[in-house]
Parts: C-alpha cells; sequence; structure tokens
C-alpha cells in the first residue's frame, strides 16, 4: 500500500498493483452464490481487511458496510465471529444478506421446502387481474408463468408469513425470476431475449431451494453463526445511527452510472411487491443515470477531480454530465457519513473501480481518495487490484455482456483499494 498527502500519483499512473488483495486462500462459501448480484466483492477480501486492521493492532468487535449490497461483507464477517451492520437502499439487497448472514436450521428448511412445492403444485389458484393485465409482468413473462409463480408466492405467504425463514424462501423466488422471464441471460441491462426457453417456476423454484439448503448445511460446519447482525433497508445519506460506533468500514461504494440496481432488481421488487413502479427505487440510490435534475447548487461543493470530469462531460452529454456531477456530490456526503460513524482511530477500507463514457475517463478512486483528504481521513493508503474475469472479457458488448471484441465499452481490469483511519 502506498501511502498519499494528494492525488498526484493518479495522475502519473503509478498505483502499484498488491498482490494481497487478488488471490483468496480459502474457498468460498456456496451461500455467497445462492443470488445473482451485480458488482459484488470477493468475499475474500473483507477477511484480508479484517485480518489487515487487526494485525496493526485495531480491535475489531463491529463490521459497518454502509453499501451492503447482497451481504458479501456480512456473512463473512459473521463468519470470523464480528458483529455486523450492513444498510443498502436496494430491498432486494437486503433481503438477500439478511438471507445469508442468518442461521438456519436444515430440516425445517426441508419440511417447508417440501411443504411449499407440493401447495404450489396442488393449486389452481389463478393470479388476480392485477398481476397479468400488468404491464412489465406482461412484457417478462407469459401468462402461464405468472400463474405458476403466483402460486408459490401464494404458497410461501401461507406457509412461512413472516420471520427469517419467510426471508430464505423469498431470497429464492427472486432469484429464479429472471431464469423464468425473457430477460436476456446474464445482461446487466434490461433486454428482452426473444429466442429463451423460460424455465418452469416449481422446477426451477426446487433447484434453487436445494442448492440453498445445501449451501446452509455446508456454512453451518465452519461458521458459528452467533454474531450480532442488524441490516437496514435505508439511503445511508439519511439512515438515523448513532455516531462513531463501528470499530472498521469495509465497502464497495457504488460507481458513477455503472449499474442501474433499481431496473436491474425490478423483476424481484413487483413480484416481492416493494413497489407498483420499480423506477421509485431510482431515488436516492447513488450513481443512477436518473438524477439529471438534481443538481441545484452543487457544483461548488465538489472537488477538483468532480469538477474536471463534470467540465470535461459536459460538452458531450450534459444529462449524463449532471448525473455524474451529483454521484461524486452524493459520494463526498458518504464519505462525510462514514466519519461520522466510525470510531476515533478506527480503520476504513474502500474498494472502487473507475468507469468511461464517451471516451472522458471518470476517475471514482481518485475522486474518492480527494474527498478522504479533504475530510481530514489519516494515513490514507492506495493499490491496484486486478478484477480477474475482465482480463479475458474486457468489453461489454451492446447488450451490457461481457466480451473480448474491441467495439464493446472498455471495463477496467483493476480496481483500486483505498484505506485510511479516522
Ligand atoms: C458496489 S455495490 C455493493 C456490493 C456489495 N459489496 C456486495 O458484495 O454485494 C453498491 C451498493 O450500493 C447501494 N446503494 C446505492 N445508493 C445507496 C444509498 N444511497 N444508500 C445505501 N445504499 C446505496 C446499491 O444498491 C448497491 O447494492
Amino acid at each position: 500500500m502506498q501511502t498519499i498527502t494528494d492525488i498526484s500519483i493518479f495522475e502519473r499512473n503509478r498505483i502499484a498493483e498488491n498482490d494481497l488483495w487478488n488471490v483468496g486462500e480459502q474457498k468460498e462459501l456456496l451461500l455467497h452464490r445462492i443470488h445473482a448480484y451485480p458488482a459484488k466483492f470477493p468475499p475474500f477480501l473483507v477477511q484480508k481487511f479484517i485480518e489487515h486492521f487487526e494485525n496493526r493492532g485495531k480491535e475489531i468487535r463491529l463490521v459497518a458496510d454502509p453499501f451492503c449490497g447482497c451481504g458479501t461483507s456480512a456473512l463473512e464477517s459473521v463468519k470470523l465471529g464480528k458483529d455486523f451492520w450492513g444498510c443498502d437502499i436496494n430491498p432486494v439487497a437486503t433481503l438477500i444478506a439478511r438471507t445469508k448472514s442468518s442461521a438456519y436450521r436444515p430440516t425445517y428448511l426441508n419440511q417447508l421446502h417440501e411443504a411449499i412445492i407440493l401447495r404450489a403444485t396442488v393449486s389452481s389458484a389463478k393470479a388476480p387481474k392485477r398481476y397479468y393485465e400488468n404491464q412489465r409482468l406482461k412484457y417478462w413473462f407469459d401468462p402461464d408463468t405468472i400463474h405458476r409463480l403466483f402460486r408459490l408466492l401464494l404458497s410461501i405467504d401461507k406457509l412461512v408469513p413472516g420471520g427469517k425463514y419467510r426471508d430464505f424462501f423469498l431470497t429464492g423466488f427472486s432469484n429464479i425470476l429472471k431464469p423464468c422471464s425473457r430477460w436476456l441471460t446474464k445482461s446487466i441491462k434490461p433486454q428482452i431475449d426473444p429466442h429463451k426457453t423460460l424455465a418452469q417456476p416449481t422446477i426451477a423454484f426446487d433447484k434453487q431451494i436445494k442448492m440453498m439448503i445445501k449451501a446452509v448445511k455446508e456454512a453451518h460446519k465452519s461458521v458459528e453463526f452467533q454474531s450480532r447482525v442488524s441490516i437496514v433497508n435505508r439511503n445511508f445519506l439519511n439512515v438515523q445511527v448513532q455516531d462513531s460506533f463501528a470499530d472498521v468500514i469495509i465497502t464497495s461504494p457504488p460507481y458513477v452510472t455503472s449499474y442501474e440496481y433499481a431496473d436491474l432488481h425490478q423483476l424481484s421488487a413487483i413480484w416481492l411487491r416493494y413497489t407498483d413502479d420499480y423506477r421509485n427505487l431510482r431515488k436516492g440510490t447513488i450513481g443512477s443515470e436518473h438524477h439529471s435534475n438534481e443538481t441545484g447548487e452543487i457544483y461548488e461543493h465538489v472537488n477538483q477531480v468532480a469538477k474536471g470530469t463534470y467540465d470535461k462531460l459536459r460538452k458531450l452529454d450534459s444529462s449524463k454530465a449532471k448525473s455524474v456531477l451529483r454521484y461524486f456530490y452524493d459520494l463526498e456526503l458518504a464519505v462525510k457519513r462514514i466519519k461520522q460513524i466510525v470510531k476515533m482511530g478506527s480503520s476504513v477500507a474502500f474498494v472502487i473501480g473507475n468507469t468511461s463514457y464517451k471516451g472522458v475517463h471518470v476517475d471514482n478512486a481518485k475522486s474518492l481518495a480527494q474527498s478522504l483528504l479533504d475530510n481530514n481521513f489519516k494515513n490514507v493508503q492506495v493499490s491496484r487490484r486486478k478484477i480477474s474475469y475482465k482480463i479475458l472479457t474486457p468489453y461489454r458488448n451492446e447488450l451490457g455482456r461481457f466480451t473480448s471484441h474491441a467495439h464493446g465499452r472498455k471495463v477496467y481490469s483493476h480496481e483500486y483499494v483505498l484505506t485510511c483511519e479516522k
């Protein structure tokens, strides 16, 4: 790690890669794979950060992740016997995170699983009109699939009306929605695949839940699940929490306009009744492209890196430029909030990547480093790490899939690790 006192090191592109952050020594728990989620960080990083800080004399009882996504840091913290506080604005993320970090009895899961499948199979219930007349559902699903999914959800509602077991089955239900729909497989943009063979909901759910129960059994061999875990579905910028409660923060903040989390999880958001219109979930999401009207007087409140990027981008696409400016402003607020919640002398670790738009390099990492320095964090250190699977396929095609063809949008093969202390 290189300690920095200014951001010139980014300009000269001299940030060294550190192998420490590149590879994990332990096999990843299957629980990390129970639900797809974009931009997860590799689980081993959490363990490495905790070890790194503990080796430097920090006492860590509670780990916090203000952008906890699908709960990678939650599960890894629990695995190491640490308490955990996590926050994410996306309700699908916090559902998965709660499921991954809870203790379950596999025999009870098996019983519920069988009962849900049986009930859904014998049921002849029809989805109410509001389902099959819903424009979004009609767009993604065929009518027969809508009825079958409705029966599965009704069975979950009847047999598991609340609590962590409900979270478990809803997580499973959520993860089969894309395979059962016309959503182009693995696309990070909402795209129809007209030639897709749709999965049958009951079969897909059965397979999914079996995999999840296997994952629970595997986790229980090495994880005690004794930690206190709190995961909140809130906007981190205005969540109500005590000051100075975290012993360490390990997080990967959103990157600017790279993923539209609300759009990507629209099928789950509609089926799980989080909202009638998934676009409502974009509100408050940092890095969304849809914040171009919310710039106000913020230019004066962002750092030089952000201003420079905005000025370049404004000439090419003023709406996108405004969204980018808003992102930098929100991240600045997040840094201030992070400083409030972490204890004096405690450490913070960020994993963050860069993006580019219309040839303009959007240096999220450099801007974050500048914010940390501006907010008087001490011992700001930086290094680079490889994003392994992007090395062979470093571009995205027009459908948002990774590709090795150079006509796609460039995806970076490295991201940055930034650490600092309050
Ligand atoms: C890079 S992802 C984090 C992924 C996570 N490390 C994991 O392994 O799943 C960034 C997350 O920030 C969340 N997010 C965006 N804006 C937010 C906000 N205002 N408050 C809380 N979370 C937000 C997104 O929903 C997304 O899950």
